[in-house]
């Protein structure tokens, strides 16, 4: 997906500035309005600032399985995460809204962990450090706070033996033809990222599989992900499941000019491991809506739209409204200065780091809690 400005939206590269609009246009999904919003905050029974802020902006037929959870029709929750490195605080923001789904609908949650997508992406990833990473990004799930009773963690590789089955009926209704025109897919590709959008298809219909019922399903994450489950959607009905539904969120941009973030810098990301002094560094130094000097903007204000750290406050630190519009009368009318605004992020994002890694310490000791070990039990020999 490329624009003249050079927007680029796929799994595995998101560049330039994002029209969401367009995306929803090219990408075929439907936006959330108000009706919508209001449907699921009346069953949630309460509202969660993502939604209402717009951050969670784009769906696949969302109002439908929240139309079937009506009629007493439960879904499931199905999210994950390519373990390529260390998660980042964007990668928080759709588990923190599954997590709150989980809370919300008393659902199950199957949580996939793609490292054989990651080892057979990145060419320079050893078998060695994906299975390492793994481990070490499921601590940040668990971190979430999900239900250990109602969650179920996929290893890709080590749960093969609950998911092969379904992957190779996905396989073998998608051609190749299909899966490059959705994923571009070039010569040089090795045969394994070939197959591999059909296990980001199995969680979909896992539930529906073992429990030998048909579950709607609804997937939370990025824009970024929709390539797959155009293909997950496209099999679907053929191998006798609904079409999952998706609940689609916009991305926390880079803290560094341009909005990217890139792992080559470790500047323009706050990490869920990084000490909350070298957070506290990197929220300094990052991108604001500043002007030149000080006495330019008391006078001409700064511009929130393009600041890193007014994006952080929308996703996740601000969560009071009325702060959120204050600060942002503030910088707009120049009356506070980029390193003043800082100064307010920078102890809650300190206070965020040091409770999530207190429970990734206490998670290292629940991994089995949380293991898909414990569907196996239930599935059919
Ligand atoms: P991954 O590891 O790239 O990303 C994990 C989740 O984070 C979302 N995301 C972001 N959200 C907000 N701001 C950002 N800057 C940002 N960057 C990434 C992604 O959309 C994703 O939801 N192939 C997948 C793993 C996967 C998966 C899934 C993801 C397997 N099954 C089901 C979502 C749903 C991947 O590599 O995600």
């Amino acid at each position: 997906m490329t624009n003249e400005d050079d927007m680029l939206v796929t799994p595995w590269e998101v560049k330039g500035t994002i029209d969401y609009d367009r995306l929803i246009e090219e990408f075929g999904t439907e936006r959330i309005d108000e009706k919508l919003r209001k449907k699921i905050e009346k069953i949630a029974g309460e509202s969660h600032i993502l939604l209402d802020r717009e951050l969670f902006f784009s769906h696949r037929d969302l109002d439908w399985v929240m139309k079937e959870y009506e009629k007493g029709n439960k879904f499931i929750l199905y999210t994950g995460r390519g373990p390529s490195g260390d998660v980042h605080i964007g990668h928080l923001v759709p588990w923190m809204f599954t997590k709150w789904m989980q809370d919300c609908f008393k659902v199950p949650l199957y949580f996939q962990l793609t490292n054989d997508e990651k080892f057979w992406f990145d060419q320079d990833m050893t078998y060695e450090q994906v299975h390492e990473l793994t481990r070490d990004n499921a601590l940040d799930v668990i971190a979430t706070g999900f239900d250990p009773e109602k969650t179920f963690i996929l290893d890709d590789i080590k749960h093969i033996d609950l998911m092969y089955e379904l992957a190779v009926k996905v396989a073998k209704k998608v051609t190749f033809s299909t899966a490059r025109a959705v994923f571009g897919f070039e010569n040089s590709m090795n045969i394994g990222g070939i197959f591999y959008p059909s296990m980001q298809a199995v969680p979909a219909f896992l539930h529906s599989w073992i429990h030998e019922r048909k579950t709607p399903c609804i997937i939370p994450c990025a824009i970024d992900q929709d390539p797959y489950w155009r293909i997950t959607r496209d099999v679907a009905e053929k191998l006798g499941y609904y079409k999952p539904a998706s609940i689609q969120n916009k991305f926390v941009p880079g803290l560094q000019e341009g909005g990217k973030m890139s792992s080559s810098d470790p500047m323009s990301a706050i990490y869920t491991t990084d000490s909350p002094k070298k957070a506290k560094k990197k929220v300094l130094a990052a991108f604001t809506g500043g002007r030149t000097t000080a006495k330019e903007q008391r006078e001409l204000g700064a511009n929130p739209e393009i600041c890193s750290v007014f994006k952080y406050y929308t996703f996740i630190f601000m969560p009071d409204d009325k702060e959120l519009a204050d600060i942002r009368m503030k910088c707009v009318s120049g009356d506070i200065l980029c390193g003043a605004c800082k100064q307010i992020l920078v102890p809650r994002m300190m206070e965020f780091l040091e409770k999530h890694q207190a429970a990734r310490e206490e998670a290292k000791e629940r991994l089995h809690e949380f293991s898909a070990d414990k569907l196996r039990n239930l599935v059919r020999k």
